[in-house]
């Protein structure tokens, strides 16, 4: 499979007066066109990962990688002036709380229309309608009254849906989507999802979809990195899943409801300090 991007030995350090925490611990991974899911626990290192991508890690916090390429082009080489136009058009993220990445004194219609046009030539009346039609692809229904409306006027799933909307206007090689239907009910979610399936299937994009939700991902995904304590456990294909020999991940299963095998209590999952020892299994094709 094409290589879209190619992370290596990844590093996310948080240095603070008691010393350095590694939030992510020597992550390496590729994405082709495919979507590759990212789960784990709580705190395990996948919002992280994902805004190093897009040197997003705001200091004191800071990133180490031997590369993070993109199509060859090591960004982690790039002056902060050429990643701010990878970021957006090239590399679009979701980010995991959409809340705070809503401007909340700008209608949501100048947000989408002004980020349409950063980074085309387009005139401000098709960039309106590239955005109303964008916002009835994630089955927003009144899209002219949520062009007008302020961020505070949308429930969350409203605002994870704009915030998709907005990051797939450019049309970027890689979406990058944190929890992005966390928010939604079922019916939102299986739309949102197909969206999202299209481009990977159409256009050839490279999704990384990060969840909690091993089912969703086993069912929605082509392969699945599992992190633990800032490191890739395991590396599996997203069908093969439910069969994942890790403990970790098997512990991660069974403390998963399942309708096929019902059960009186769920497993509670026991950690083993071996777990955080062992190096980081690469995930790079
Ligand atoms: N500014 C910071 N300073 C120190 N540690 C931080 C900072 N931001 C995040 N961390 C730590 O980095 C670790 C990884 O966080 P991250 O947000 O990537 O987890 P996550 O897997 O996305 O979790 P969740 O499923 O809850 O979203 C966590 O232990 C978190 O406490
Ligand atoms: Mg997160």
């Amino acid at each position: 499979m094409e290589t879209l991007l190619d992370v290596e030995n990844l590093w996310v350090k948080f240095p603070s007066r008691h010393g350095v925490f590694d939030a992510v611990r020597g992550v390496s991974f590729t994405l082709g066109r495919e979507r590759l899911g990212i789960v784990g626990e709580s705190g395990s290192g996948k919002s992280m990962t994902g805004r190093a991508i897009l040197r997003l890690i705001r200091p004191p916090g800071i990133v180490e990688a031997d590369q993070i390429s993109l199509e060859g082009v090591d960004l982690m080489k790039l002056p902060e002036k050429d990643m701010r136009s990878v970021r957006g058009q090239r590399i679009s993220m979701v980010m995991q709380d959409p809340k705070f990445s809503l401007n909340p004194v700008m209608t949501i219609g100048d947000q989408i229309i002004e980020a349409y046009r950063l980074h085309t030539t387009a005139t401000k009346t098709q960039a309106y309608e590239k955005s109303l039609e964008m916002l009835e692809a994630v089955s927003i229904r009144d899209p002219e009254r949520v062009m007008r409306a302020y961020p505070h006027e949308m429930s969350g799933g409203m605002g994870q849906r704009i915030m998709i909307a907005m990051m797939l206007i450019p049309n970027p090689e890689i979406l990058i989507a944190d929890e992005p239907t966390s928010a939604l009910d079922v019916s939102v979610q299986r739309q949102v999802l197909d969206i999202m399936d299209k481009l990977v299937k159409d256009r050839g994009m490279g999704l990384i979809f990060i969840s909690h939700d091993l089912n969703l991902v086993a069912d929605f995904c082509d392969r699945v990195l599992i992190m633990y304590a800032g490191r890739i456990v395991e590396v599996c294909d997203a069908d093969k899943l439910h069969e994942a020999q890790h403990p970790y991940t098997r512990g991660l299963l069974n403390s998963l409801p399942r309708l096929d095998q019902p059960r009186d209590r769920l497993d509670v999952l026991k950690r083993d300090p071996d777990w955080s020892i062992a190096p980081s299994v690469s995930a790079r094709l």
